[in-house]
């Protein structure tokens, strides 16, 4: 496995210490007869998520386009990780940051964004669930306020710029991993731009690399269309995300959320890997699709944010 995609440079603001993360090769989990599984460690980002890349290239892409220039405003809605990573990315560059978000989401996050820089409004949810109803009112509020001359909306559930940032995510996937190929990537989707911006890549390098989402169980919109209620940060935001193109996946499971967090508590207990919700979400399902796949194949997924987040939440209790 090659590991100079894996090393850290001098740079010479935080805005370079995203991206270049390690991939791991699970080794006490996965049983025997079943594919390799290797987990991308995207906690290893400044903010401690792979939203910093997203942030980075949407943030860029609309300086390139002039939508975006110093003394503007940038606004979004978020359930926290990808306003700590537009906070981080607007402090970097100088810019205010407005965030939409709700007390549904970790607390940690909420903190983060504030000590980022961000200017934090809550959107107040039923009894900290994420219900259907939350993300798209979180999304209206945004709205009104992007109305405002002087703002720039990120749009993060739109915003195609996304996969700049995830397609150097697929591009240092693919080299850590050769000469071996990937046969298979999983992910859950919550803006569908990490899924769809890798996927694009490694299916274009690689087309028959299979490709997988994965949602919460209790909430399975998009395997079966109904809606319904998880606690999964992130993910399973109560509408078919606009990101999300059938060219570019080939299968949806919905994954039950009890066996995400169990699976998240063995990654730490097993694996040494501390991940948060989401990741466990995606190691659980490729396991499975490990499973079908059989020895001799390679499976890949991603450590979507830190545990560390989640310490308040009860996923470790
Ligand atoms: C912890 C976590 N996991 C997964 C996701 C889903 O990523 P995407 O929006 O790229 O589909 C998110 C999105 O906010 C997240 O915060």
């Amino acid at each position: 496995m090659k590991t100079e995609a894996n090393s850290k440079i001098y740079t010479h603001s935080i805005l370079g210490a995203i991206g270049k993360t390690p991939v791991v090769r699970l080794r006490h989990i996965v049983p025997p007869n079943s594919a390799d599984v290797y987990v991308k460690l995207e906690y290893f980002n400044p903010t401690g998520s792979y939203k910093d890349r997203m942030a980075l290239a949407i943030i860029e892409g609309a300086e390139q386009k002039g939508i975006l220039s110093s003394g503007m405003t940038v606004i979004e809605c978020t359930g926290g990780s990808t306003g700590t990573s537009l906070a981080m990315v607007c402090r970097a560059k100088g810019y205010r940051f407005k965030v939409i978000s709700s007390d549904a989401f970790a607390k940690e996050k909420l903190q983060a964004m504030q000590l980022l820089g961000a200017e934090l409004e809550l959107e107040p949810s039923d009894g900290g669930k994420i219900t259907p109803d939350l993300v798209p009112r979180m999304i209206k509020r945004a709205e009104n306020l992007a109305g405002q001359p002087g703002y720039f909306f990120t749009r993060q559930f739109y915003n195609e710029d996304a996969f700049v940032g995830y397609q150097k995510m697929a591009e240092e996937m693919i080299s850590q991993l050769l000469p071996q190929r990937i046969d298979a990537f999983c992910g859950a989707v919550g803006t569908a731009g990490m899924l769809m911006g890798t996927s694009k890549y490694l299916k274009k390098v690689n087309p028959t690399t299979k490709v997988t989402v994965l949602e919460p169980a209790s909430a399975p919109l998009l395997s079966r269309g109904e809606k319904g209620i998880h606690k999964v940060d992130g993910i399973g935001v109560g509408f078919v995300p606009p990101l999300l193109n059938k060219d570019f996946y080939d299968d949806i499971r919905a994954v039950d959320e009890t066996e995400a967090r169990a699976t998240a508590k063995k990654l730490a207990a097993e694996e040494g890997i501390f991940a948060g919700t989401s990741t466990g979400l995606n190691v659980a399902a490729a396991l499975k699709i490990a499973a079908q796949l059989g020895a001799g194949h390679t499976v890949m997924t991603v450590a979507c944010d830190t545990g560390l987040k989640y310490l308040s939440s009860g996923l470790f209790d």
